[in-house]
């Protein structure tokens, strides 16, 4: 692991671990998102935990196996409109505490967690 970077911070892939688990345990149940997410979703956080390991710094494990991230395109088949865009980050939100990543990491994660998912949204409501 780098030295100095937002993955060696927060713990490492233990915290992305419990981070991803708590998330998907929110989206699983939250009404604005269950239609467009599929019943299991063992693959979609596996594909989560590379993904967030590397965008805060850790090893590029996402892009040896997808290649490049390119998320808005991988985006596009699903309706994502701002009231999703909402429920994703307060999902995250709620996740960010319950796997306890502390200040200034929680919030520094948050705003660039937001940013990108302000680029997600394709769908007007
Ligand atoms: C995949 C929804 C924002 C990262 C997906 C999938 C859905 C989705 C429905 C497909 C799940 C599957 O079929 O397995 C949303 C919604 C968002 C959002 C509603 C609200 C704005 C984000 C953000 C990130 C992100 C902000 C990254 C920080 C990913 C990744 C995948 C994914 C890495 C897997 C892509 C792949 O196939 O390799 N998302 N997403 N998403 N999402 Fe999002």
């Amino acid at each position: 692991t780098r030295p100095g970077t937002m993955f060696e911070a927060i713990g490492g892939f233990d915290s992305i671990d419990k981070l991803v688990t708590a998330f998907y345990r929110r989206v699983s149940m939250h009404p604005d998102l269950i239609p467009i997410f599929p019943e299991d979703l063992t693959e979609t956080a596996r594909k989560q935990r590379l993904f967030l390991t590397q965008f805060f710094g850790g090893p590029m494990i996402y892009s040896e196996e997808r290649g490049s991230p390119m998320l808005r395109r991988r985006h596009l088949p699903f309706e994502i409109t701002p009231t999703r865009r909402n429920a994703w980050l307060a999902c995250m939100s709620e996740a960010l505490i319950e796997a306890e990543i502390e200040e200034p990491y929680r919030t520094a994660i948050f705003e660039k967690l937001s940013m990108t998912a302000n680029h997600m949204m394709n769908t007007p409501e």
